[in-house]
């Protein structure tokens, strides 16, 4: 069975997926954690890879960048390949001034200027939340002495043109930080009854560029958001 998307079988797609933006990560994260990693899509250079974990079925793969991205592939694995649960895994921009760059920071709901959601319930603000079960089980593996950080995001559709709103006003309103996924991730599990959550690493901080990390320290520094991740998958 195959979608516009993803070439694969049903079983193929673990009912868990850990889904970082790029699929090089995937690619990485998946040889990281499982001996057995076998790739179950390459459409598009999506790479998609499923194994075992501590004993556990568990895949990887990338979503691409941005809300239309990440809701493709997001729909076609609730939909079509039996998965349950998708993992987030990856950085944001740090908005609130408690939140330092290398700092984790788990997506409980994200505000969007987006008209992704807009349309989901007819005459309703659609409210996008992380899945209660996921957070308690990412925050439960919090590890000690980790600045983890627990509450809103922005997911916005522009990387570069800034945003309408002033970030000191996000900030007011306690927005921890910008990526681009998880309000629409969030509105697909909805929709399919599934669960989601965003487990990001604190890249760059918008109002203090002074410890932006480089492309390669955002490659090795995402351990603590990837070991949350994980234990939520698994939970
Ligand atoms: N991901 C990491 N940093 C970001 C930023 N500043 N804006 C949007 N997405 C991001």
């Amino acid at each position: 069975m195959a979608t516009p998307h993803i070439k694969a079988e049903m079983g193929d797609f673990a009912p868990a997926v850990l889904m970082p933006g790029d699929p090089k990560r995937a690619e990485r994260i998946a040889h990281l954690l499982m001996d057995d990693a076998k790739l179950v899509n390459d459409v598009r250079g999506m790479l998609g890879f499923t194994g075992t974990y501590q004993g556990k079925p568990l895949s990887v793969m990338g979503s691409g960048m941005g809300q239309p991205s990440i809701s493709i592939y997001a729909t076609e694995l609730f939909s079509q390949f039996g998965v349950e649960r998708i993992i987030r895994v990856g950085t944001c921009g740090g908005i609130a001034p408690q939140v330092k760059v290398g700092d984790a920071v788990i997506g409980l709901g994200a505000h969007t200027d987006s008209a992704m959601n807009t349309y989901r319930i007819p005459g309703v603000h659609f409210s996008a939340t992380a899945s209660y079960e996921l957070v308690r089980a990412a925050v439960d593996a919090a590890p000690e002495g980790k600045q983890v950080h627990v509450g809103t995001i922005i997911s916005r559709d522009h990387f570069y043109l800034p945003t309408q709103t002033p970030i000191d006003v996000l900030s007011k309103y306690g927005v921890l930080g910008v990526e681009m996924e998880a309000a629409a991730l969030y509105g697909v599990a909805a929709e399919y009854g599934k669960q989601a959550l965003a487990v990001l690493t604190v890249s760059d901080h918008l109002m203090d560029h002074s410890a932006d990390m480089s492309a390669e320290e955002r490659e090795t520094n995402f351990h603590t958001a990837l070991d949350m991740a994980v234990a939520a998958a698994l939970s």
